[in-house]
């Protein structure tokens, strides 16, 4: 029987994503950002027609100095040929390539947001019986949230900056929705109109402590080092619950709810007392407060949320999607401050994440299929075949820098890998897919000690180029996880950060925040078997069942794709040795080989 296939596509301010879904399963999925090489990269620069659809009617320098976006005010990419874009074809080729499939099978494209009409044409062109879907970008949310998450039913909190403006909001976006799903129904329970966008309080700080959009995750780590003193000045004015404000003044049409469940504080206002941090400046305790402050009121809205939905669902289980989602130092707040038993993050969580809750959208609630997918694992990027691999080392044997070593078999790979992080080697370890979300889980990973005090220093100065503020995160053997942290669920996306229990944050040091907490990866043998059998391998060595892990890439770089990318980086950086497929590749002056 011909299968069903779906192309999903989103594109918006933090990338440009796709995946396929083939009956029900999403099969594959990547961002143009992993393919070119250019973080975050996206179709087309910013142009007048996208700030007339987003309703932005202030002088385009605003935006330009607001957003580290790219922006080009002189052409109309509304009307290009978007057969003739190259981006376009890199995913849309990579996507056909990966499922073995070509646009005569596609079924449906389901596509958000901006030029929706030339893309609608091109598909349209190659194949007439595609149908051609744009859905509601929180819905979107909703549906990634909770259709791929182990749940028959579940509350879902959608928390993001903003989204698309809508007709039936007289034009306004949303920032958030709380619902509820159960099997393959989700019913909307309530919206947040773009003014209480916590993603935008999230994004205001973040640029005050001088960072770009789209790291907002510094700021989640500066948090750490903070007081509550500005937290404590403003969280006077953060309101929950009946507040005499009603909805229908903000949305021109209105979305019918009369009361608000909470009011951020003017933090606009408030932040207006300080400059921007410049980039040669120290970080003060001031700019560390405000780091603070806005983690926590982000946590108190969360929690809130939550409970809220515990309330009124019954639900003991809990998905949460939307950019927002990623701040897992939130999340755990939430896990362990509300009633919910479970809780599934989607990996992805973002905006690039959408293209899963697009096609099981399109799957399971527009066309009533069951669900049939359950997202156990990120690693939704292409598997390179063991030619691909070996083509890729035959480019390097030439390189006398290195030497090269074919495992006979995959302990011999484990235990030597193991061996190097105890010795206090930087090591990196590329196998299978690549992750599709932001976090390395195991396939596109570098990998240090984390019993070492000094590895985050080491790290930061030969390798990655961080900032010192922030944390490296332990991928850990889900069995032990407990011993060491205080979470009794499994993390497996990274995106809960429990704290330390006592007496253990002096074993690892190296993953262990300024505030005893830890961003865990729980990791199961069942979805990761080499990563689970390096990390046993490093456990019969140390006793520690858990190495320090970090994406695999150097900074304002996209984490490594293929097979190539990844010897590049090993050879451009200070990594010591790489662990790609059954192959090791050593630095010779570092082994004395
Ligand atoms: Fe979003």
């Amino acid at each position: 029987m011909k299968k069903n296939h779906i192309l999903s596509f989103t594109l918006s301010g933090h990338g440009f994503s796709g995946a396929v879904c083939t009956d029900g399963i999403i099969t594959y999925a990547t961002s143009l950002e992993r393919i070119t090489r250019i973080k975050n990269d996206i179709l087309f620069p910013i142009s007048k027609a996208d700030l007339e659809t987003f309703g932005w009617k202030a002088d385009p320098k605003t935006y330009m100095e607001q957003l580290d976006f790219e922006f080009d005010m002189q052409k109309d990419y509304s009307t290009v040929d978007i057969a003739k874009v190259e981006k376009f074809q890199l995913l849309l080729n990579y996507l056909l390539d990966v499922a073995e499939i070509t646009l005569e099978d596609v079924d449906c494209v389901v596509y958000s947001y901006r030029h929706n009409e030339i893309v609608r044409k091109f598909f349209k062109e190659k194949n007439p019986n595609i149908k051609f879907i744009v859905p509601e970008h929180h819905f979107s949310h909703a549906c990634q949230a909770f259709l791929p998450s182990p749940f028959d039913d579940a509350a879902i909190m959608v928390v993001d900056g903003q989204g698309v403006p809508m007709v039936r909001t007289g034009g306004d976006q949303l920032s958030g929705s709380l619902s509820y799903g159960k099997g393959i129904e989700i019913e909307t329970l309530w919206e947040f109109p773009v003014r209480y966008s916590l993603g935008g309080m999230y994004a205001e700080f973040t640029k005050k402590l001088g960072f770009k959009t789209n790291q907002e995750g510094k700021t989640m780590g500066l948090a750490a080092y903070g007081t509550s003193a500005i937290y404590d000045e403003i969280k006077k004015e953060l309101k929950f619950e009946e507040l005499d404000f009603d909805f229908r003044k903000v949305f021109k049409k209105g979305l019918g709810f009369h009361n608000a469940l909470y009011k951020l504080p003017d933090y606009g206002n408030y932040l207006k007392q300080f400059e921007n941090k410049k980039k040669e400046e120290e970080y003060t305790q001031t700019h560390k407060d405000l780091a603070y402050a806005v983690q926590k009121l982000t946590e108190d809205v969360m929690v809130y949320l939550a409970n809220w939905l515990y309330e009124k669902t019954g639900s003991k289980n809990l998905c949460i999607s939307g950019g927002v989602g990623l701040n897992c130092v939130a999340n755990y707040q939430v896990l362990s401050r509300s009633k919910f038993d479970n809780i599934f993050i989607h990996p992805n969580a973002g905006d690039n994440g959408l293209v899963v809750g697009q096609a099981l959208y399109v799957y399971n609630i527009l066309n009533k299929n069951p669900r049939v997918y359950v997202d156990t694992h990120d690693y939704l990027g292409k598997q390179y075949s063991e030619t691909e691999v070996d083509a890729a080392i035959d480019k390097f044997k030439d390189n006398d820098s290195i030497s090269i070593q074919k495992c006979e078999s995959l302990p011999v790979l484990y235990d030597t890998m193991a061996k190097a992080i105890a010795d206090g080697y930087i090591t990196s370890w590329c196998q299978g897919g690549s992750e599709f979300g932001p976090r390395a889980l195991g396939n596109r990973s570098i990998l240090a000690d984390p019993r070492r005090a000094d590895m985050k220093d080491i790290l930061n100065s030969r390798v990655k180029f961080r900032e010192s503020f922030r944390p490296f995160t332990p991928s850990v053997l889900a069995e032990r996880s407990s011993e060491f942290f205080e979470l009794d669920i499994e993390s497996p996306f990274m995106l809960l950060a429990p704290y330390v229990k006592p007496g253990k944050g002096e074993l690892v040091p190296a993953i262990t925040h300024a505030d005893n907490t830890a961003r865990v990866q729980t990791v199961t043998r069942d979805v990761n078997e080499r990563y689970y059998d390096l990390i046993k391998a490093f456990e019969k060595l140390t006793g520690i069942p858990m190495v320090l892990d970090t994406s695999y890439n150097v900074a304002d770089e996209p984490i490594v794709e293929t097979p190539e990318d990844a010897i590049r980086c090993f050879l451009s950086t200070d990594i010591d040795i790489l662990g790609i497929d059954r192959y090791i590749l050593r630095k010779k002056a570092k082994f004395n080989v």
